[in-house]
Order: structure tokens, then C-alpha cells, then sequence
């Protein structure tokens, strides 16, 4: 049976079926990730990796580590590993897809509504004694009902999203790579260019996977063509925005407030300037962290690395080996 490096602790029940199965299990218990380091100690002796998107495993690591056979990635998005480079080493790599929509998109839903009604800055100065009377002009927000959500990227977060926006009473626009016709008649999604979304949408919320082609997509053009009564909400990853330009759309006032759970880096360092802007909502990566949400996403996680070393493919791939290092029996 195999040692999975597991690289945080997890909650609910994955660790249990990692052992009922037979693994056994090598936890990092630090609150913080792993320094490459270690990961590169750990991942050497190990048949399998229960991996963060905190862990950037690259082709170096995995060439380091001969007994490799599946990284398990606790997360929709993958982009910490190149998902070919794996391949070609015969290690598989998979992700949990499908479990986490509804909770992001929960998440992101808050965001725009934190920021369209300054729900944090309120807060903020509620605590410091800085709300001193009810006033007619005070904190006056955009409305949410009845505006515009433009959805960049429409996989399972982005309609999860889009259906959000619907029982919002919003209208809804989507830029993506397909057009989704089963979408645009569910939910009545109005399919157009990333550039007419960003001209017209109140609100643009941000659903792509990071790729070559998506990271810095939202760039100074992109900001400028935003209304200045915009707002953009970002709950993909936080290269996907040029962060310099935003903060001179901000600085500029060219758009109206962001609301971001992902940023480049993460944590940003406290003294950034996102976080002198009353209008900007900061939140930890926090999109898919449900008790129950990230307790599927590990059980999950644990499923795919209990076939890969049973001889099987995994559930939930995101590469194919032509030679996969644990044959398939
Ligand atoms: C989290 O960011 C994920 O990709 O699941």
C-alpha cells in the first residue's frame, strides 16, 4: 500500500478513508504550506500527494520524487502544477470539480453585494467610532437588483453565478471560451465579447481558470473600458487582474470598487496600497471554505488517489499519462 503526503490537514473524513484503504498517511500539520523544501523531502518518498493550490509543484519536484504516481489537487483549479509536465512524467494530476460551484459562487455573490454596499467599510467604521449619525448621503451604494452582472468565464462557478444574479432580478452577460445555449435558455444569459461585457456590465465578476491565455486578461484596456460606476468581482485568481493597473483604475477612480477573495501574491503584504482604498473588499481565498464544501473537496480528493493506487483511473483527471507510473490493472 502507498504513503500519501498530505500537505495541510483537512477537515471531515479523508484522512480515515486514505487509512481505511490501506495508505498511510504523512501529514504536514504546519499552518502554513510546506516551504519548497520540505515539500521536495516529503514528495520524495511518497506514491501519492493530497496537494493545496499553496503548492507549487513543478517539474523538478516531480522528477525527484520516482515513486510519484497521482497529485491529488484539493481544488477546482490546478494551475500550481503544469498538468503536461506530470503527464509526461506518468504521474496523473486531479482535481475536485463540481463540489465546490455553489459555495464559490455563494462567496462571490457576498463579495459583490460587501461591495456594491459598502458592508465592510461600514463595519470597518462602525468598530472605530467613525459612524456618527443616520445621514441621507451617507454610504450610498449601487443598487443590485435590476443592474447588469457580467460573468467572465461561465464553467459551473461562473452559471452557479449567472443563477445567483437571476434571483437578483439582475440581467445577465457572459464573456467565455464556448457559448452555452443550454445556459443562455435557462437562465436567459446573453452571450457577447469580453470587451462589450466590460462596456456594459454593473458588476463583472471573474470565473475563468488561470491559464497562459487568461493570466493579466483584465489589464489597463480592459479597466478603462469599465464604466466608472463598475464594479469587478474576482473569485478565480488573482493574476487573472493586472493588480498594478487596478490599483490605477482605482487610484483614477475609473471603476467604481473591487471585491477581490484572490490576489497576487496571497496574503498581499499589509502596507499594500489595495488596502488603502475604502472601496476595496480584501478576502482570504476563502471562496470554497464551507465546513461541508471543503470536506467533500478532501474526501474527493482522497477517492482519486485511493483508484490511482488501486490500478484504476482516477475519478477526476486532468491529464492523461501515456505511461502512467502505477499501471492500470
Ligand atoms: C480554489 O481556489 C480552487 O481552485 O478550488
Amino acid at each position: 500500500m502507498g504513503s500519501v503526503f498530505v500537505t495541510r490537514a483537512v477537515p471531515g473524513d479523508a484522512l480515515d478513508r486514505l487509512a481505511e484503504a490501506g495508505h498511510s498517511v504523512d501529514l504536514w500539520s504546519g499552518e502554513l504550506p510546506p516551504p519548497a523544501a520540505d515539500l521536495v523531502a516529503h514528495l520524495a518518498t511518497a506514491d501519492a500527494a493530497l496537494a493545496m493550490v499553496t503548492d507549487r509543484i513543478d517539474a523538478q519536484a516531480i522528477a525527484a520524487s520516482p515513486s510519484l504516481k497521482v497529485i491529488s489537487n484539493m481544488a477546482v483549479g490546478y494551475d500550481n502544477v503544469d498538468p503536461a509536465v506530470a503527464a509526461d512524467a506518468g504521474v496523473w494530476l486531479t482535481n475536485t470539480p463540481g463540489v465546490l460551484a455553489e459555495t464559490t459562487a455563494d462567496l462571490a455573490f457576498a463579495l459583490l453585494m460587501a461591495a456594491a454596499r459598502q458592508v465592510a467599510r461600514g463595519d470597518r467604521d462602525a468598530r472605530a467610532g467613525l459612524w456618527k449619525t443616520w445621514s441621507p448621503t451617507g454610504y450610498l451604494g449601487t443598487d443590485i437588483h435590476g443592474a447588469t452582472l457580467g460573468i467572465v468565464g461561465l464553467g459551473e462557478i461562473g452559471e452557479a453565478m449567472a443563477r445567483r444574479g437571476r434571483g437578483f432580478g439582475m440581467r445577465i452577460l457572459y464573456a467565455s471560451r464556448t457559448r452555452k445555449p443550454a445556459v443562455e435558455a435557462a437562465i436567459g444569459a446573453e452571450f457577447t465579447s469580453l470587451d462589450g461585457l466590460l462596456e456594459v456590465a454593473d458588476f463583472v465578476s471573474l470565473h475563468m481558470p488561470l491559464t497562459p491565455v487568461t493570466r493579466g486578461l483584465i489589464g489597463a484596456r480592459e479597466l478603462s473600458l469599465m464604466k466608472s460606476t463598475a464594479i469587478l468581482v474576482n473569485t478565480a485568481r488573482g493574476t487573472v487582474i493586472d493588480q498594478a493597473a487596478l490599483v490605477h483604475a482605482l487610484r483614477a477612480a475609473t471603476i467604481a470598487a473591487a471585491a477581490l477573495d484572490v490576489t497576487d501574491p496571497e496574503p498581499l503584504p499589509a502596507s499594500h496600497e489595495l488596502f488603502s482604498f475604502p472601496n476595496v473588499v480584501i478576502t482570504p481565498h476563502i471562496a470554497s471554505a464551507s465546513l461541508a464544501t471543503r470536506s467533500r473537496m478532501a474526501r474527493m480528493a482522497a477517492a482519486n488517489i485511493v483508484e490511482v493506487l488501486a490500478g484504476r483511473k482516477p475519478i477526476n483527471p486532468v491529464n492523461a499519462p501515456a505511461m502512467p507510473r502505477m499501471p492500470l490493472t
